[in-house]
């Protein structure tokens, strides 16, 4: 397929529009799909095909994730799901800015919620990896917070491979908040200890992740780290959009957008925080990269800085279908 060709159509319509029908194209080319470039990498406890993932919040109904998964992915992660459906924010809520190949967005978890998610989760064929990545509902009291996680994960425990626990989007009021120390403790012994008894009952433990925001002060990192490993923790996902305007995007008419900002800007504050996170946690804690990677050079030099697994999302817009496996094959090459 030739992405220059369709990119301009693409992008001629609005976002949204453009990202539905590019799933539903998606879904249907899926059948031709061959299986994921081989470069097989263990983290978490799982053994990944290849080391490179679809971030979050590209499929968050979860009903796409084997046809995404075609484009040569080695995992996907759906999600953010909620306990109960939610609309998000009012449209438009997603704003390209192509001279930045950036895009901001306040979708506010918009999603079908988890029994639609376990629903569609059930049907799927494939065997591929799949993380769920897990939310909070907007209406939700804060000091409830942990209970939305653990509902959710036991509703899509027998379809998830590992899970998320994201408290970095910038669209959910206060949601960031629980990153900080006393809060982030309680959160995690809550959601490990619920997924302790999981394990027990279904006869396997899924991975735990934790994501994070950019905007964390080196301090408040080092003790969100140091929180993670002490829980056992499987991995991080680092990060989350940025609602920082770096000076390549604060001229542009959409950099006044409320939201979160994605791609090429926020590659240097994603690789900052792998590094210093790689210098913190212990060896077994797995780190995701994640955050402006828009060709295989990019992912290649996260591996370089530690990372066990890179993922993308807005790459993903702007360099089209092919660029999964061309990342793969620089990383094939490089390894
Ligand atoms: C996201 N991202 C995101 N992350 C998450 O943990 N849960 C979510 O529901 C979403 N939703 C979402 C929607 C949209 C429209 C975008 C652009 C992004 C963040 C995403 O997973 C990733 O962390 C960032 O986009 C940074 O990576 P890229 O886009 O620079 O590769």
């Amino acid at each position: 397929m030739n992405y220059k060709f369709f990119r301009p159509l693409l992008f001629a319509l609005p976002p949204e529009e453009a990202h539905r029908a590019a799933l539903s194209a998606l879904r249907l080319g899926a059948v031709f799909a061959s299986a994921p470039p081989r470069l097989p990498v263990s983290a978490m406890g799982l053994q990944f095909p290849n080391p490179l993932g679809l971030a979050a919040g590209f499929d968050k109904n979860a009903d796409s994730a084997d046809a995404l998964a075609a484009l040569g992915f080695g995992f996907v992660e759906v999600g953010a799901i909620t306990p109960r459906p939610q609309a998000g924010n009012p449209r438009p809520r997603i704003f390209r800015l192509p001279e930045a190949r950036a895009l901001i967005n306040r979708m506010g978890f918009n999603n079908c919620g988890m029994d639609a998610a376990a629903r569609r989760l059930a049907r799927r064929k494939k065997d591929i990896i799949l993380g769920v990545n897990l939310g909070k509902n907007a209406a939700t009291p804060h000091e409830n917070a942990a209970e939305d996680y653990n509902k959710t994960m036991q509703t899509l425990y027998p379809y998830a491979d590992f899970f998320t626990v994201n408290i970095s989007s910038p669209n959910t009021e206060n949601l960031r908040d629980l990153q900080q120390p006393p809060q982030l403790k309680k959160l995690l012994d809550s959601v490990s200890v619920r997924r302790d008894s999981l394990a027990q009952q279904h006869g396997r433990r899924a991975p735990l992740a934790v994501k994070l925001s950019p905007e964390l002060d080196a301090e408040t990192l080092a003790a969100a780290a140091d929180i993670i490993a002490a829980r056992n923790i499987d991995g991080v996902v680092a990060c989350n959009t940025t609602t920082s305007r770096p000076p390549s995007v604060s001229a542009l008419p959409a950099a006044a957008e409320k939201g979160g900002l994605s791609g090429k800007p926020l590659a240097p504050l994603a690789l900052g925080m792998l590094r210093a996170l790689r210098k913190r946690l212990p060896k077994q804690t797995a780190l995701v990269s994640v955050g402006g990677v828009m060709d295989g050079e990019d992912a290649q030099a996260r591996i370089e800085a530690g990372a066990d697994l890179v993922q993308i999302y807005t790459g993903l817009i702007y360099g089209g279908p092919c660029l999964p496996r061309q990342i793969v094959q620089t990383l094939r090459r490089a390894a």
